[in-house]
């Protein structure tokens, strides 16, 4: 007797269905075909074990079992449930008359129990999309699949749930959520507010521009001044996400099976990898291409603490999907595309010691390690980064203070007023929505400078040897920094102000 079954595989963000017809026959035999990888191979002695446990069997009989389309990749033991569940109905174990309107996925433990799976977010939406009522998957993943509306979610811990709902006609548990609810009630509770920060006025006015205008920024400054404790909280200054950069940040942590119990992520991402990490798991790779770091902070923030640390292969990736803000993944058969559109955070120490031009630091480096250490970020990465900032430790009596800064949802709802401005201006352009993304035509065009401002900039220039690169990056910061002050033209006193953020660009640091 021959059964369907559906399933749905996921690359990139997106999800295939995948139709897995089971034939049992007389005979004997278990043949499975249409490219499973070794996942799905093994995934017979769980089967095997999953029933057996659970009262059934896999009949001794011939098996065949075909996962159409042949030509797609079918990758890990999310088919587990899938095709066990084909097996039972295809030999008559079960009656299961309903089972072509479901979506069922799940990985079986021995005992029949579910492990998550991942991508259940993607699929759901493929699932909705193709017109089947419902999807069958572990309970771990419920949550992130009933995101999508008009499709019944049912979470389960284990197989013999399925079986008794489609032999029995028991009833599952359907996941309903509220999605719009539950994302605007978790909008407004950032994790980390700015209001924590003693002092530091001065970095939090360059966090709230860079904010303001989506620019790159880095920190530098001695250990101990607070680089990290300002950079994680610059996603709660952010404009809150939108339900679809919401959906599009979900999909990307849904695919390497990351979702936390909110189900849909209301809060912007904050990313921040350690030094030591390859290339591969910073933007994405592997035989079945998996998002790397940058996708997971796709409409968020990815933050580089200690910058010159990383491996400068790494950095050098960094830099198409830096322009892009997608990342594609070639493979022989295939590519997948992610999206990356994050803003940078990077912090340094002034120094491999940890110190810079300071007379009572407890270490010093000498110039030639000062060069190794810098030179490692210098250039193009660099180029990408609008703002540069120096760090200083707050002193002990403001540490110790009591007053409270500013709240992050204060400082929010500027940066929100300055982005609404920016909408406007490239409501035309498809590619730039925020001053930082602006070409040099738009920068010509946009910030257009008095004589007066134009001469102050020259000045400057030539005074304090600013690069030729530090040009482009002063005028849009002004520009940013005139949206913040909501006016039309730019001005010296933006112009001066956005001078002060290129401190690399200066003599003396890097050559
Ligand atoms: N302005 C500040 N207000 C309140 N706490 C602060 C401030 N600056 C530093 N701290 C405290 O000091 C700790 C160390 O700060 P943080 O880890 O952010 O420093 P850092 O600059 O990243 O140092 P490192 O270079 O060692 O990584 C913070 O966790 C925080 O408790
Ligand atoms: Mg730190």
């Amino acid at each position: 007797m021959l059964k369907k079954v559906f399933g749905s595989a996921v690359f990139g963000v997106e999800a295939t269905t995948i139709t897995v017809e089971v034939n049992v026959d007389s005979g004997i035999g278990y043949h499975l075909v249409g490219l499973p990888d070794n996942a799905i191979k093994e995934s017979n002695y769980r089967i095997a074990a999953a029933l057996q446990n659970n009262g059934y069997k896999i009949p001794g009989k011939k098996i065949t079992i075909n996962m159409a389309p042949a030509d797609l990749r079918k990758e890990g033991s999310a088919y587990d449930l899938t095709l066990a569940i084909g097996i039972l109905a295809a030999s008559k174990q079960i009656e299961a008359p309903d089972l072509e309107k479901y979506i069922i996925m799940g990985e079986l433990s021995l005992d029949g129990s579910l492990q998550p799976i991942k991508g259940a977010l993607p699929i759901a939406v493929k699932a909705r999309a193709e017109g089947f009522k419902g999807f069958i998957l572990p309970s771990q993943n419920a949550k992130e699949a009933a995101i999508v509306d008009d499709l019944e979610v049912y979470g389960v811990d284990n197989i013999k749930q399925v079986i008794n709902y489609f032999d029995k006609g028991e009833l599952l548990e359907q996941t309903i959520i509220n999605t719009r609810e539950e994302f605007y009630k978790n909008l407004d509770f950032p994790e980390h507010d700015f209001s924590d920060v003693k002092g530091q006025e001065g970095i939090k006015r360059c966090m709230e521009i860079a904010a303001a205008g989506g620019h790159n920024i880095i920190l530098i400054g001695p250990p101990g001044a607070g680089k990290t404790m300002l950079a994680k909280r610059l996603p709660s200054i952010l404009p809150p996400m939108t339900l679809h950069e919401a959906l599009e940040t979900t999909k990307i942590h849904s695919v390497v099976g990351r979702v936390k119990d909110t189900g849909l992520m209301a809060q912007r991402p904050f990313r921040s990898p350690h030094h030591t990490i390859s290339d591969v798991a910073l933007v994405g790779g592997g035989a079945f291409p998996q998002p790397g770091e940058i996708s997971l902070s796709h409409n968020g923030v990815l933050f580089l603490d200690e910058l010159p640390e990383f491996k400068r292969g790494v950095l050098e990736v960094l830099r198409q999907p830096l322009e892009d803000r997608e990342v594609t993944i070639s493979r022989a058969k295939f590519t997948v595309t992610y999206p990356s559109s994050f803003m940078l955070v990077a912090s340094m120490n002034p120094s491999p010691g940890g110190y810079f031009n300071d007379p009572d630091a407890p270490v010093t480096s000498s110039p030639a390690e000062m060069q190794r250490y810098l030179s490692k970020i210098s250039g193009p990465l660099l180029d990408r980064i609008d703002i540069h900032i120096e760090v200083t430790p707050v002193p002990f009596e403001k540490l110790s203070e009591d007053r409270k800064g500013e709240t992050s949802v204060e400082i929010r709802k500027r940066v929100t007023k300055a982005r609404a401005l920016q909408t406007k201006r490239f409501a035309e352009s498809e590619t730039v929505h925020y001053n930082a993304q602006m070409s040099t035509k738009q920068i010509r065009k946009y910030c257009v400078l008095d004589e007066a401002s134009k001469q102050l900039l020259k000045t400057a220039m030539e005074r304090l040897n600013l690069s030729a690169r530090a040009y482009d990056r002063i005028l849009k910061v002004a520009r940013t920094i005139a949206d913040l002050e909501g006016v039309e033209a730019v001005n010296g006193s933006h112009i001066s102000e956005a001078i002060q953020y290129r401190s690399l660009d200066r003599e003396g640091w890097l050559g």
